[in-house]
């Protein structure tokens, strides 16, 4: 769908909370110029950080210039536009919980902008642990205006969205008290991302792949995400939360429901997150014998995750997951799906597969033997990629049948840049477009999923399986996938 007519709108003001962190500076102040130079954001917009640390405005703008890229304007003019966009960013140092902090920013807000009305974006980039306070002091200021006057104050947070089913609701409870549901924007970058978005395209907008799309012709579904680096500086984040809550109960749960959701009524993201709920409402949390964890010990090619800093040398997080799911709908009731995660594994890949059932009847049999089962493989990174592995007559006086890929590469199908998502997530914020965004009860219904067998291997202590810093998947994995029907899932 095309987006707004560029450069048009309202004055727009993009408060930063946590502004002088990675995820703002590396993220999300990228994304924003990213889409300055595409003329996606207003004439008249302004970007300010908040955070602890002292600085001047030229001290934050040499922060940020670093991380600017010149992907939309190449050539000489880049730098004039990145002093264009610096120009317009804007630093105020307070304490997070602090009511104070924000009534400066607003005195610095006005100073620049004037009187006249101006929608905002609070976007909260900072650990979930303080969400609350900072709503909270935000609410008290007064700067928040949701649907009482005719500006618009829109909130944008990160997951993790608290810990468990009990901690999310909580927080969802809290936070709407300042920011009602209609203006929170709960962030999963995944849904960004070019190819997660290309799923329902793929599926509804194409007829050839609706009839084989259920338990009569799928075997099983795996989808599988892997990252070579360990947690490195983020081990203090990590320890709390784990592969479990980091990944798996968020992209790859987003991933699954895109993926075997029924057709919404439309396009409206009323309809397409009514779609999301009802399939993970389908699916029953595993047993604590349906999830294994591992965690990565010392290696040649790095560290183990518990002489990481800010891990605590005894730590039972778990770096590496893997949960078997059942979707209990007339679809899919049958069809294993496998999720896995883990981070310091031997390769960064995260895609799907799924594998049909065996061809009845083979005709070939005596020349061949066994055919093999066709394979749907979408590969969201790297190197984007949609793959249907099928069988071919090799070219030749022999009848010689060989498994061949139809393979649609992005780099070379496609002359057009890939975004990355926070760029569309970002205008989408601006837009007011919530399609992409996590809604209450979706994020309920992915909680109650995970939330009980995440209870049990924590009441339980369950000892990860120490796989080593740079290798495949742990062993008790495959013995999941293997005896759950899953011959084919790959370490
Ligand atoms: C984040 C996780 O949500 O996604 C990180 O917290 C992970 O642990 C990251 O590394 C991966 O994102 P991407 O876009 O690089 O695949």
């Amino acid at each position: 769908m095309k987006r707004s007519e560029k450069g048009s709108g309202r004055p727009l003001g993009i408060i930063i909370v946590g502004a002088s962190g990675d995820l703002a500076q590396r993220k999300i102040v990228p994304a924003l110029f990213a889409l300055y130079c595409q003329g996606f954001l207003p004439r008249d917009f302004h970007v300010y950080g908040l955070a602890r640390t002292p600085m001047t405005h030229e001290e934050f703008r040499a922060r940020l210039m670093m991380h600017l890229t010149c992907r939309y304007v190449p050539g000489e003019s880049c730098a004039a536009r990145m002093a264009e966009f610096l120009g317009r960013c804007y630093y105020s140092a307070g304490q997070y919980g602090s009511v104070d902090a924000y009534l400066d920013l607003f005195q610095m807000m006005r100073g620049i902008e004037g009187r006249q009305a101006v929608d905002r974006i609070f976007y909260m980039a900072v650990p979930p642990s303080i969400f609350m306070q900072v709503a909270r002091a935000l609410g008290d200021s007064g700067l928040v205006a949701c649907g009482s006057r005719k500006e618009w104050s829109r909130v944008v947070i990160e997951k993790p969205f608290g810990r468990d089913r009990a901690s999310s609701d909580q927080l969802v409870q809290e936070m709407g008290k300042v920011f009602t549901e209609e203006f929170t924007y709960r962030i999963d970058h995944y849904l960004g991302k070019e190819i997660v978005q290309n799923l329902m395209v793929l599926r509804f907008a194409n007829l050839v792949f609706e009839p084989i799309w259920n338990r009569e012709f799928v075997d099983s579904i795996h989808i599988t995400w892997k990252e070579p680096v360990g947690v490195g500086l983020r081990g203090g984040y990590f320890d709390s939360f784990g592969i479990l809550r980091d990944v798996m109960q968020n992209h790859l749960l987003q991933i699954l429901a895109l993926l075997a959701m029924e057709k919404p009524g439309d396009y409206s993201s009323a309809a397409v997150r009514d779609a999301k709920v009802s399939l993970l409402r389908c699916i029953p949390p595993p047993a604590l014998d349906e999830v294994c964890v591992g965690q990565y010990a010392a290696s040649p090619k790095g560290p183990a995750y518990k002489g990481e800093p800010s891990v605590p040398c005894d730590s039972l997080t778990a770096t590496y997951a893997a949960a078997l799911l059942r979707i209990r709908n007339p679809r899919w009731d049958g069809v294993p799906v496998f999720l896995d995660a883990g981070k310091a594994m031997n390769e960064r890949i995260n895609e799907v597969r799924m594998r049909f059932k065996g061809v009845p009847g083979n005709i070939f049999g005596g020349q061949v033997g066994e055919l093999p089962a066709n394979e749907l493989v979408i590969r969201i990174q790297p190197d984007e990629a949609i793959t249907m592995k099928v069988m071919n007559k090799t070219p030749g006086l022999d009848l010689k049948l060989e498994k061949t890929e139809l393979n649609l590469r992005y780099q070379t199908a496609f002359k057009e840049e890939i975004p990355d998502a926070y760029e569309c997530l970002l205008l989408d914020v601006i837009e007011g477009d919530r399609n992409l965004f996590i809604r209450s009860d979706e994020l309920a219904a992915a909680w109650d999923v995970f939330t009980p067998v995440l209870h049990e291997l924590e009441s339980r202590r369950i000892q990860p399986e120490a796989y080593p810093f740079g290798g495949g998947m742990p062993e008790a994995a495959f013995g999941l996938a293997r005896r759950n029907g899953l011959s084919a899932v790959q370490g």
